[in-house]
């Protein structure tokens, strides 16, 4: 049977089975995997560094430990993540759940654990009062994207060049996606914009 449980600090430096994460300009990505290899980060300290606050999931965790769920096989397997925020404000009806970073572990895929993290996500959200939850995804990503429409989700805008070039890769755009919850009974907050944006006119 599935455990889903709350994340601990360990948790951060287990999950290199589960994928590779590539970054974001900005703080917002929607990746799988945390890319630190456990030992180096052992060898290295990064465990005290992460706990004084020196990684941005370390962050993420403190402030936000509602937001990190984690699903556990029954022989203590990690079967995959969620990680997540709530940021925005409220005044303008933009507070929201925003997805940080999402992944599943190969050999536990198609049995329906990110669709369960997703409600999990969407469910505290709802909770804090969000008027929508978003996400960024690569758009060559196209599994991911297929899945998020599957559960709801619409692009709501483009964000020109938002992950950068690692690897000699070119930048790539990003969809940003969204789905209204309960609070917004007009679905304004997805009204897709009609023209795309650079990073840096995203707040
Ligand atoms: C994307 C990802 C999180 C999906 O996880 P998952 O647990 O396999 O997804 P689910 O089983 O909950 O799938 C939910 C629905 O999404 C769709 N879907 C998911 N994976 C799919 C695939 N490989 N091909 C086609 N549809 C797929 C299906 O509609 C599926 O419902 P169904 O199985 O009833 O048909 C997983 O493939 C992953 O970790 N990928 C690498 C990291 C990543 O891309 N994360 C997202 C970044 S924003």
């Amino acid at each position: 049977m599935t455990t889903l449980r709350a994340f601990t600090c360990d948790d951060l430096f287990r999950f290199n089975n589960i994928g590779q994460h590539r970054g974001a300009r900005r703080g917002g990505r929607c990746e799988g995997g945390l890319g630190i290899p456990v030992s180096a980060a052992r060898a290295n300290g990064i465990t005290s560094m992460f706990l004084a606050g020196g990684s941005t999931e370390g962050k993420y965790l403190a402030h936000w430990p509602e937001y990190f769920i984690v699903a556990e096989a029954p022989g203590g397997e990690l079967m995959g993540y969620i990680m997540g925020k709530a940021e925005g404000s409220v005044a303008r009806e933009e507070w929201h759940g925003h997805v940080t970073a999402l992944s599943v572990a190969p050999e536990f895929r198609r049995l329906g654990l990110a669709a369960k993290l997703m409600e999990l996500l969407e469910e505290i959200s709802e909770r804090k009062g969000g008027f929508f939850v978003d996400l960024f995804v690569r758009v060559s990503n196209q599994v991911a994207v297929n899945m998020y429409k599957q559960l709801g989700y619409s692009v709501y805008r483009t964000v020109i060049e938002y992950y950068s070039a690692s690897n000699g890769e070119p930048d790539e755009d990003a969809y940003d996606m969204r789905k209204a919850l309960s609070r917004d009974t007009e679905k304004k907050s997805i009204i897709p914009l009609p023209h795309p944006v650079r990073p840096e006119d995203i707040e």
